[in-house]
C-alpha cells in the first residue's frame, strides 16, 4: 500500500472530497489520524447501522470494521442486514426512527429509493452518514455526508491498467455487479469513458453476475459458451465475481490469467491468492474498512461539529499488478 494513501489497512486513510459520480472537484482532506475517534460526553450514543446483506467476505470485512470501530468509540450499535433487498434496508431505517436512534449509518444497497425514509429521518431530527455506496436523493441535505471509496476512480484505475497491458487492442466480456448500486454505475461508466479513446478495445458482452461468486461463475459459463474464441479479457467488478470466472474458465479448459486476462476490483486476499496463483492478473484496491473513519464523522455529527465537512469523503486505492502480489499478500488485511 502505498503510504500516502493508507496506513496499517483503513485506519488513518486519505479522503478526498469529489462530486456525486465524478471526479470534478479535487479539495483535499485527511480524515482520521489512526484509531476511533471517542466523543466526550455522548459515549452511549445509540447508532443503527444498515448494511446491504452478507455476501462476501468484502461485506463481512466492512461490517466488523464498523461493528468495532462503534465498539471502540463508546457507541451503542444497532445493526440490521438489508439481505439484499432494498425494501428490507427501508424498513430497518424506519424502525430506527422509531426507536429514535441519535444517528443512522446506511450502507446503501442501491442509489435510488431513499429520499421518503430520509425525510422523516430528517422530520426526527436524527442525522445520516451514507457509507460505502453513495445515494441519489433530490435534496442533499437529506445526510449528512458520504463515506466509503470512490469507485469511479477504481473503474478508470482498471481501464488505464488494461489499456497498457494489451497495447490499446482486446475483445473484453464485463461482468458487472447488482443493478443501481452506485459502485456498479461508476465502474461500467469510467471504464468505457477511458476505453472510448482506445477504438481496439471492445466490449462484446457485458452482464450483471450482482457482486456474486456463483452468479460470476454462471454467467461467464453461458458467455464463454456463445463466444469462448473471442474472449481476451474478463473486467469483473468485483473479485468475487472474478474468482466466479475464473473457475468457468477452468471447467472450459482455458488458463485463467494467460489465455484469458482476468481484472477486478477490490483487493481481497483471495485475490492476492488468486494473482499469487498466476490466474488473476490485477485488482484494483477498494477498502471495506471504513469503520473508524465513520466513527470519527459520527463523533464530529453528534457533537454538532459539521462544520467544513464535505458532502463526499472519498477513499483513494491502489492498483495491484499480479508482479507484486507475492510482495504485499501478508499485509492484506481483508
Ligand atoms: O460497494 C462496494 C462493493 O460492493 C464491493 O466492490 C463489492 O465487493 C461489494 O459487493
Amino acid at each position: 500500500m502505498k503510504l500516502t494513501n493508507y496506513c496499517s489497512g483503513g485506519l488513518g486513510m486519505l479522503v478526498v472530497s469529489v462530486a456525486l459520480f465524478g471526479c470534478a472537484n479535487s479539495e483535499q482532506q485527511e480524515v482520521g489520524s489512526g484509531g476511533a475517534h471517542k466523543a466526550d460526553g455522548i459515549k452511549k450514543a445509540t447508532i443503527g447501522f444498515v448494511q446491504t446483506g452478507d455476501l462476501s467476505d468484502w461485506r463481512k470485512a466492512h461490517t466488523e470494521s464498523v461493528k468495532q470501530a462503534a465498539e471502540a468509540a463508546g457507541y451503542n450499535l444497532k445493526f440490521a442486514d438489508g439481505q439484499a433487498k432494498l425494501e428490507n434496508q427501508v424498513k430497518a431505517v424506519s424502525s430506527f426512527i422509531s426507536q429514535g436512534v441519535d444517528a443512522i449509518i446506511i450502507a446503501p444497497l442501491e442509489v435510488s429509493g431513499w429520499d421518503n425514509v430520509l425525510e422523516k429521518a430528517k422530520k426526527r431530527n436524527i442525522p445520516v452518514l451514507i457509507l460505502d455506496r453513495q445515494v441519489e436523493v433530490k435534496d442533499d441535505s437529506l445526510y449528512v455526508t458520504y463515506i466509503g471509496a470512490d469507485t469511479y476512480n477504481e473503474g478508470k484505475l482498471a481501464a488505464e491498467w488494461l489499456v497498457k497491458k494489451v497495447n490499446g487492442k482486446a475483445k473484453v466480456v464485463e461482468l458487472q455487479g447488482s443493478q443501481g448500486a452506485s459502485p456498479t454505475i461508476n465502474r461500467h461508466k469510467s471504464f468505457r469513458e477511458v476505453i472510448k479513446n482506445h477504438p481496439g478495445i471492445e466490449i462484446i458482452a457485458s452482464q450483471a453476475a450482482d457482486y456474486e461468486l456463483t452468479k460470476g461463475k454462471e454467467v461467464m459459463e453461458a458467455i464463454l459458451k456463445a463466444k469462448g474464441d473471442q474472449i481476451e479479457v474478463v473486467y469483473a467488478h468485483n473479485d468475487y465475481m472474478a474468482i466466479g470466472a475464473i473457475q468457468a474458465i477452468e471447467a472450459a479448459g482455458k488458463k485463467p490469467g494467460e489465455d484469458i486476462i482476468v481484472l477486478s476490483i477490490d483487493g481481497m486476499k483471495s485475490a492476492f491468492e488468486a494473482m499469487v496463483a498466476g490466474k488473476l492478473n490485477c485488482t484494483v484496491e477498494c477498502n471495506p474498512l471504513q469503520g473508524p473513519l465513520a466513527m470519527e464523522a459520527i463523533g464530529k455529527i453528534l457533537a454538532g461539529n459539521t462544520e467544513g465537512m464535505p458532502k463526499k469523503q472519498m477513499v483513494r486505492d491502489e492498483v495491484f499488478d499480479q508482479s507484486v502480489a507475492a510482495d504485499v499478500i501478508e499485509s492484506r488485511k481483508y
